[in-house]
């Protein structure tokens, strides 16, 4: 019943979608369409891209439980010199420690990277994808991390 009613509207605001209303980031690094069976997590697992970037770089369509996705719906994954490619997804009993020795970076350059990831890393969610970049990628999200440790 659930997964019939979601369907329905993810199929019915599809439409407004087909004469192409709504327009991509021009400075968008790696275009998507929205795919049936589609959640946040799953697309940025099957793409490489931070669970937390696609929200935000997508944060005027996405809302915050992203149960709105809509079939055909264009997203930006990255925007160009923000874009972070290089992803781990959380498996049970990871933590920051251990993802970043994983993924050959520090606990630093990943918070940095996953401004949403508390200091403590204790709000990691299984299936949620981050950021494991050896390097801090473009500025604007990591700024917000950095003030945290100057
Ligand atoms: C993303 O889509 C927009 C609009 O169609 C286009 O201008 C842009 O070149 C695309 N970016 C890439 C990387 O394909
Ligand atoms: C870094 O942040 C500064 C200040 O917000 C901005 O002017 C600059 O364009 C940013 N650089 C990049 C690569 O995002």
């Amino acid at each position: 019943m659930f997964a019939r009613s979601a369907l329905t509207v993810a199929v019915v605001v599809a439409v407004a979608f087909v004469g192409g209303a709504s327009a991509q980031e021009p400075n968008c690094a790696r275009n998507y369409t929205v795919e049936l069976g589609d959640t946040c997590d799953g697309i940025a697992a099957k793409t490489n891209t931070p669970t937390f970037q696609l929200e935000t770089v997508n944060a005027d369509k996405i809302d915050a439980a992203c149960d709105n996705l809509a079939l055909g719906e264009p997203l930006c994954l990255g925007i160009i010199g923000e874009d972070c490619d290089i992803t781990h997804v959380v498996q049970p009993g990871d933590n920051c420690d251990s993802i970043a020795q994983e993924a050959k970076t520090t606990r630093e350059i990943l918070l940095a990277n996953n401004p949403n990831v508390n200091a403590e890393c204790t709000n990691i969610g299984v299936g949620e994808v981050l950021c494991t970049a050896n390097e801090i990628i473009g500025n604007s999200t990591a700024n917000a991390a950095n003030e945290v440790f100057q």
